[in-house]
């Protein structure tokens, strides 16, 4: 029965990644997004693991996949954003106390893997913003929104770029039904 059940869940990992590549990015009218119960997630420029760990005891990383994309399979808007260049995939879901909470594909191109970023290649089931937002080089920038529509829920979605000692990544991130984002905020 165990298998059974954690084939369904890395089948579903699959439809969250899915569903996030059909997001339609849009610039967000932000004073206006800032007055919705969603908007303090969407355009939360720190750490998201961050903000997500107030809200279980149990946090997880599921690395799905991580794997090369040559530069010609990047999208217009993906190279505006970070460049034409080849990268690593990462795609992960984050789960708190067990339920999948946001699943996330990021984008590293090779130079930014170089270097500085040379460790991000060894991140493991480290959370990347966790790791990124340690070092004092880092932004967050150009944030995004979608509404994404996934096992008919209609989800909230996002894109922005990090930038890790000067250099860009590009984070797409799904919140799933279970996410304290379709809750209630604790304070802080
Ligand atoms: C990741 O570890 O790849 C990761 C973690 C948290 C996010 C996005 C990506 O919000």
């Amino acid at each position: 029965m165990r298998d059974v059940a954690q084939e369904t869940m890395s089948e579903l990992n699959y439809t969250y990644l899915e569903a996030l590549q059909t997001a339609r990015w849009e610039r967000p009218d932000i004073a206006a997004l800032k007055r919705t119960a969603e908007g303090s997630w969407l355009l939360e420029s720190h750490s998201m693991t961050a903000r997500l760990k107030r809200h279980c005891h149990d946090f997880d990383v599921d690395v799905v996949a991580v794997y090369q994309l040559t530069p010609d399979k990047l999208t217009d808007s993906e190279i505006a954003l970070i460049g034409q260049e080849a990268c690593v995939v990462r795609e992960v879901v984050l789960k708190g106390d067990g339920l999948p909470w946001l699943c996330a594909r990021t984008l590293m191109p090779a130079s930014t893997l170089e270097g500085q970023g040379g460790h991000l290649h060894a991140l493991g089931t480290e959370p990347l913003g966790q790791h990124v937002f340690k070092q004092r080089a880092s932004r967050r920038d150009a944030i995004e929104t979608a509404n994404v529509v996934c096992l008919s829920h209609q989800l909230h979605a996002r894109r922005s770029r990090l930038w890790l000692h000067n250099r860009p990544m590009l984070v797409a991130e799904l919140f799933l039904p279970d996410s304290p984002v379709y809750g209630k905020e604790i304070p802080a």
